[in-house]
């Protein structure tokens, strides 16, 4: 396939994802279910009002786009925070999804004629916009109240008992960190340059902490025995009066996309910030990985000396080796894709949860900000943890393993569980 295939592919795909959950009245796309989400309708013409910027207009906001300004400037995400969307004057639904229609039309004519001044990254660029923006609304809709509109999620195949609470050892040594444009075209700016870095010897998860592991703690009195907690941590559970993980109830039972289900004992647990995923590694004699740990752990391959593209190898993922694209609606058990495992054993590293790490967002050195400058660049040094991996919610066309996700330590409407990882 040709990168203006692909690219085209891509696009389309994502698009209809973007439908697919918008696919709803027009009261429910005007709901703000949270101030931490915007309500569906603000994402949808976000949407098609970036895509004008990057791809119609090369970024350049001097330059007139398919909106008026004052409407267009209602989606600049900057100067809108989430808390205050809901009461913009939004585009209705019906104008929000005919302009993005409008865009793509033009969007698709320029792919077709793609010339030597248009860069195809800047096409992945936006649909790696997209799919992120679906994926928010995916968070939306998992707080939303109400009766499911979105059903309760593809089957995925079963786990494997014994794999839970196990762990894999990775020597100490030299790998690469992050990649190249050479080998990564569509790697954003956050993941360059490739770069060797040694890592000292550690042990980490097989897979991620389980839901079962995690009651334990809770079980245990973890969330009222302030020596597994940082003190910032502490402060946080005590002021934010967190018991258990969010859409946990005191009954053993949690509710999700408005399914109200048991919570079933050997599914990575998510929704937690990383303070509570901080203090259950502490209560378990563990810790988190950093963000390079888990990258060596996922990616190097120590017989070859080199990357792997997949922690499984070169193939593209398919749902026999990974929980992604959305469709699942939750984490896959643990042991559900042995086929999926890194060079160092370690299983489901791609999809199913992101990982909170124990890592700072910082720029690798040599870091050079893409044509979208503000993806990356303001955040750096901000009160973020970074997040690995990818969840079951986040499109496949978008995420490799150097993938960087990073959020306040104090969220859990992400769908974050983690791994715990161990000096060797
Ligand atoms: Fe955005």
């Amino acid at each position: 396939m040709s990168t203006t295939e692909q690219l085209a592919r891509d696009l389309a795909a994502a698009r209809a994802r973007t439908l697919l959950l918008t696919d709803h009245d027009e009261p429910e796309l005007l709901r703000q279910h949270t101030p931490l989400l915007s309500p569906l309708v603000w994402d949808l013409a976000h949407i098609g009002q970036q895509e004008d910027l990057w791809l119609l207009r090369r970024g350049d906001a001097r330059r007139p786009g398919l909106l008026p300004a004052d409407v267009e400037a209602l989606y600049d995400a900057f100067t809108h925070p989430r808390a205050v969307r809901a009461r913009l004057p939004l585009l209705p639904p019906v104008e929000a999804r005919s302009f993005c229609g409008e865009v793509r039309g033009r969007v698709l004519d320029r792919l077709e004629r793609l010339g030597a001044d248009d860069d195809p990254f800047d096409f992945a660029m936006v649909v790696s916009h997209e799919q992120q923006h679906d994926e928010t609304m995916l968070q939306a809709l998992n707080l939303r109240a109400g009766p499911p509109l979105l059903g309760a999620g593809a089957p995925l195949p079963p786990g494997r008992p014994g794999v839970a609470g196990t762990s894999v050892l990775v020597p100490g040594g030299e790998f690469v960190l992050g990649v190249d444009a050479t080998d990564e075209p569509f790697s954003l700016d956050n993941e360059r340059p490739a770069h060797v870095v040694d890592v000292p010897a550690f042990r980490i998860g097989r897979v991620p902490v389980t839901n079962a592991e995690y009651a334990a703690f809770v079980a245990d009195g973890g969330y009222g025995d302030r020596r597994w907690w940082s003190e910032r941590g502490w402060a946080h559970r005590v002021e934010a009066g967190l018991e258990r993980p969010q859409f946990w109830s005191p009954e053993g039972t949690r509710t999700r996309f408005g399914v109200l289900e048991e919570i079933p004992p050997d599914e990575p647990v998510q929704h937690v910030t990383f303070f509570e995923a901080e203090a259950h590694a502490a209560w378990a004699g563990a810790r988190l990985p950093t963000e390079t740990e888990w990258e060596k752990a996922a990616v190097w391959d120590p017989a070859a000396g080199r990357r792997r593209r997949w922690p499984w190898g070169s193939s593209d993922p398919t749902p026999a080796l990974a929980n992604l694209d959305g469709t699942a609606l939750r984490p896959a058990p643990v042991g559900a894709y042995p086929a999926g495992a890194s060079a160092y054993g370690a299983e489901q590293l791609v999809g199913d949860v992101w990982e909170w790490t124990s890592s700072d967002f910082t720029a690798w050195p040599g870091f050079t900000p893409m044509l979208y400058a503000d993806y990356s660049a303001p955040f750096f040094g901000g009160d973020y943890k970074v997040l690995r991996g990818g969840a079951w919610s986040v499109a496949s066309s978008i995420l490799r393993p150097s993938f960087r996700n990073w959020d306040h330590p104090i969220r859990r409407q992400v769908f974050s569980g983690f791994r715990l990882a161990w000096d060797a």
